[in-house]
């Protein structure tokens, strides 16, 4: 076969190829553009020509696996959360099962001490935040939100308090102590100089909390680093254990010399710029990240 019909027939597969991609795929952009170029070539294919419609094949393709894998990996995720029951609709939180006996932590921490803090105290967190997802539900399914802050506020104090104690439950074992191991103790080195020094800073933050709050470890997906926070009260707006995707500032340096005191013409304006497929990749890279629910 002569080289000229060997590329015309490479670029008539690439064509079929990409036919097929743009039925099936989200890149039909993509696909489309690189489809009416090779459609509307004229003349010969030199082998120039043919290397950089290789090079575009090769980075569609590239694009078009790692697609693939998030679907599969979608599907895998999903098809295994129904299977294990563990899909979860607004209001369906449960008390976690402590993972020892109540009295397990004695004499460092007290059975009925134990006992009340997660059957009276984790469980009221549960039914608080059960009720405020099902009223805000109700509110989106109404159109009705007069008692939104409300609720905002509701699911705030109750989710953190779910959550954070759920991780709390589980950051204890009578069997613990001791220094942490491996990748964790070499990121503490690097962030806190040893394991002395963060200890001796996050009890100094336990120790200083005014009123109501927690102590917290934390890992900054952005900074790459661990940090010690306090948060005095828990409840102040936000759910701790969940990942931001998708924040606006309303904060009034954010829109006050355009729309003066007209916050609601900001935020109709905000959804004209919202770049979504950002939200989306955090979505995906986010969405990596399971607990066990409860
Ligand atoms: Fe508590």
């Amino acid at each position: 076969m002569e080289q000229q019909e060997l590329f015309e027939q490479y670029v008539h597969e690439v064509m079929e190829w990409m036919s097929q991609l743009a039925e099936r795929s989200d890149m039909r952009g993509e696909v489309e553009e690189l489809l009416t170029y090779l459609s509307s070539h004229e003349g010969g294919w030199t082998e120039e020509a043919v290397k950089e419609v290789e090079a575009i094949v090769a980075s569609l393709y590239e694009k078009t696996v790692q697609r693939i894998s998030l679907v599969e990996e979608r599907a895998t995720d999903e098809r295994s959360e129904m299977e294990q029951g563990l899909e979860r609709t607004a209001g369906t939180h449960t008390l976690p099962p402590l993972p020892y006996r109540y009295d397990a932590l004695e004499p460092h921490i007290s059975g009925e001490i134990m006992y009340l803090h997660h059957t009276k105290h984790h469980q009221s967190y549960v039914d608080g935040l059960n009720k405020a997802e099902k009223m805000m539900e109700t509110a989106r399914e109404t159109n009705d939100y007069e008692l939104l802050i409300h609720w905002e506020r509701e699911a705030a104090f109750h989710g953190s308090g779910h959550y954070l104690h759920t991780i709390f439950w589980y950051n204890m074992t009578p069997k613990g102590g001791g220094e942490p191991k491996g990748a964790l103790l070499e990121q503490i080195k690097t962030n806190f100089g040893s394991v002395a020094r963060f200890k001796n800073h996050f009890t100094e933050a336990a120790k200083k909390v005014e009123g109501v709050g927690w102590a917290i470890l934390v890992w900054s997906p952005r900074a790459h680093r661990l940090e010690i926070l306090q948060t005095e009260k828990h409840q102040l707006m936000t759910q701790w254990d969940t990942i931001p995707l998708l924040v606006l500032d309303v904060w009034e340096h954010a829109y006050y010399l355009q729309y003066k005191n007209d916050r609601a013409a900001y935020i109709n304006s905000f959804w004209n710029v919202v770049n979504w497929r950002d939200v989306e990749q955090r979505f995906e890279q986010a969405r990596r990240l399971r607990w066990q629910p409860f």
